[in-house]
């Protein structure tokens, strides 16, 4: 797979439309290797999940959630996106905040416009239990958020349209969160769908405080790095201690 080949065609898409399906963001073992990890490190029941147990307005039904900023490796994973989301975009991005969610059967995405925090959106799907693919719903109509709620402004609408998109794990959809209505209308058709909304803001545009959820003093910062005295022991993880012995005699 050539990643710099349909580049251009998901700019001018996504330019045009407001919103572009962007096949194998993550490749699928990766997809799949993110997942099982949060699954491992969050919890994969009520019992063990350390996230958010929470039914919001979003959603029908109590989903598990997580927040970036209280799970690094997700904030990562998004810092890691970055570049490559700049350049579909065709802009200087910076991450907002990015959501973990896993619906249960049956449950919907009501549809919806996204906050200022959510300008450049990608709903990036890393897992069906059941292998089913649950379509994505968002209107072909664009709305002026900052003159009326767009959900509110398209009761006013005679007929709107939806495209539907269908997802393959490590598939996502980039898509203007603001003024593009969105969500997943149909049932979800598996045990569980587990996706993750990633957010970022263009660094020059009007909703550029919006960057790291406005935690920049906190989490843009110099590290610091202490080193002991000379005669401080080494000290080595257990699980390199075999690695570690075969180098030093290199
Ligand atoms: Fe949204």
């Amino acid at each position: 797979m050539d990643r710099s080949e349909p580049i251009p065609d998901y700019r001018t898409h996504y330019k045009e439309h407001g919103w572009a399906h962007i096949k194998r963001v993550l490749p699928i073992e990766v997809a799949d290797a993110t997942l099982y990890k949060m699954q491992q490190e969050l919890g994969g029941d009520w019992e063990s999940y350390k996230g958010d147990y929470i039914k919001t307005f979003l959603t029908d039904k109590r989903a598990f959630e997580c927040y970036s900023h209280d799970y690094s490796p997700m904030a990562t994973l998004q810092y890691g996106l970055t570049p490559y989301i700049s350049t579909l975009v065709g802009k200087d991005l910076l991450p907002t905040h990015c959501y973990f969610r896993v619906y249960r059967k049956g449950d919907v995405c009501h549809v919806h416009s996204d906050a200022h925090a959510c300008e450049h959106a990608m709903s990036l799907t890393l897992g069906y239990s059941n292998d089913y693919l649950w379509e994505f719903n968002i209107s072909d109509k664009y709305f002026e958020a900052d003159v009326d709620k767009p959900v509110n402004a398209a009761q006013r609408e005679s007929h709107l349209g939806f495209h539907n998109l269908l997802l393959s794990v490590g598939d996502g959809v980039l898509y203007n969160g603001i003024n593009y209505l969105h969500g997943r209308v149909k049932p979800n058709p598996n045990e569980w769908t587990a996706q993750i909304f990633l957010h970022w803001v263009d660094r020059a545009g009007k909703y550029a405080h919006h960057a790291f959820d406005g935690r920049t003093a906190d989490l843009v910062k110099r590290a610091e790095f202490t080193f002991p005295a000379d005669d401080a022991p080494e000290k080595i993880n257990p699980n390199r201690a075999d690695l570690v012995k075969a180098r030093r005699y290199e």
